[in-house]
């Protein structure tokens, strides 16, 4: 459980602290007051990365060199410090030369409204969210993923030159397929542990009851290592390393039908269920379940389906949801107001 927050030079904030309670938070303000950026301080402070955005960087208050996220989660002192030149860590006052245990200390699901892009975006979101989770069910899926992206890159820099000498570019091929059959691995087992939970999820707040079907299409096809050996043409033709788990995808459907051409609000309730779905795994998976920075959702879910979520969430997960106003909140659900 989050108890404490104190952010330095981090977007809108030149330094601000605040408190959270156990079960529902709220955070008010209006507009532009730094409600999102609250929320995804709170989400690098226990997952140092951003749901947002890939480049910590930007989170950076304009004009400064760098920021501090500092807080309380149950009785561990958790402390980040991020520039461009250099990241610092600390548990309990004491540095840290690897994440691994602070990153052991909380779990984290967030939902927005941008969270529709998920089904209507590109390839990369889905690909984000598959990591975001993925990382936080398995401790050593961070580290394959700078390695195969490490590969990637030296490959993809190899296959730019003008004449590319494919012995050195072969040189990459064992470790990109080492630790791409890794993620494609632990993403595909992730895939079809979420479909349940998921489908549950969706018949839960949908009213039609469609069934959802999630779908993990693995960019390096069946057996990575000869899709890649067989794609050497095409790899020296576009310059690129052309198949592997960087082309990942996850397909959803509704009673068998694509997902793509689904109306606005059963896209919506899609990417609540997908989001869901992760919350109870990640719940059912660790003592500690996770916490859940909601930002935007509820302001814009009518009534029925406004109840219906605040049902469908892990009953012992801290929550901490942001909104402009309180009006809609109905009497009987306690709570805890931070206004901004
Ligand atoms: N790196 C940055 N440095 C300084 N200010 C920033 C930075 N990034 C964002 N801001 C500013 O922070 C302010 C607060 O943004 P934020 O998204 O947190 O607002 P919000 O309260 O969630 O608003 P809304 O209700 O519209 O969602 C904005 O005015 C934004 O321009
Ligand atoms: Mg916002």
């Amino acid at each position: 459980m989050l108890r404490s927050l104190k952010v330095r030079h981090f977007r809108c904030f030149d330094s601000f602290e605040s408190e959270f309670g156990d079960g529902l938070n709220f955070i008010v303000g209006p507009n532009a007051r730094g409600k999102t950026s609250l929320l995804e301080a709170a989400c690098i402070l226990l997952r140092l990365q951003s749901p947002r955005v890939t480049r910590l960087a930007s989170v950076v208050q304009h004009g400064r060199r760098g920021f501090v996220v500092d807080g309380h989660a149950k009785e561990r002192h958790l402390q980040f410090y991020f520039s461009k030149e250099r990241k610092k860590l600390a548990l309990d006052s004491v540095p840290q030369t690897t994440a691994h245990e602070y990153l052991q200390l909380g779990r984290v699901v967030w939902f927005s409204n941008a969270d529709i892009d998920l089904t209507r975006g590109a390839g990369d979101l889905r690909r984000r969210f598959l990591d975001f989770v993925c990382a936080q069910r398995e401790p050593g899926y961070r580290t394959v993923l700078r390695e195969y992206e490490r590969a990637l890159r030296s490959r993809n820099l190899l296959l730019k030159q003008s004449s590319p000498r494919w012995r050195e570019i072969a040189a990459f091929d064992a470790p990109l397929v080492a630790a791409g059959e890794r993620l494609i691995d632990a993403r595909r087992r992730f895939a079809a542990e979420l479909q349940a939970p998921a489908a549950a999820m969706h018949s839960a707040i949908s009213e039609a009851h469609e069934h959802l079907h999630i779908e993990y299409v693995s960019g390096g096809g069946e057996d990575f290592a000869a899709e890649l050996a067989a794609a050497h043409a095409a790899d020296a033709r576009l310059r690129q390393t052309t198949v592997g788990p960087h082309r990942d995808d996850l397909e959803f459907s509704l009673n068998e039908v694509s997902a793509d051409h689904a109306s606005e609000g059963q896209q919506r309730t899609l990417v609540l269920a997908l989001k869901l779905g992760a919350a109870h795994i990640l719940a059912a998976h660790f003592v500690a379940p996770p916490l859940l920075l909601i930002d935007d959702v509820f302001g814009e879910l009518d009534l029925r389906r406004r109840n219906a979520l605040l049902a469908a969430l892990p009953k012992t997960s801290q929550k901490i949801v942001t909104t402009t106003h309180l009006d809609w909140m109905g009497e009987g659900h306690a709570h805890h107001v931070l206004r901004l």
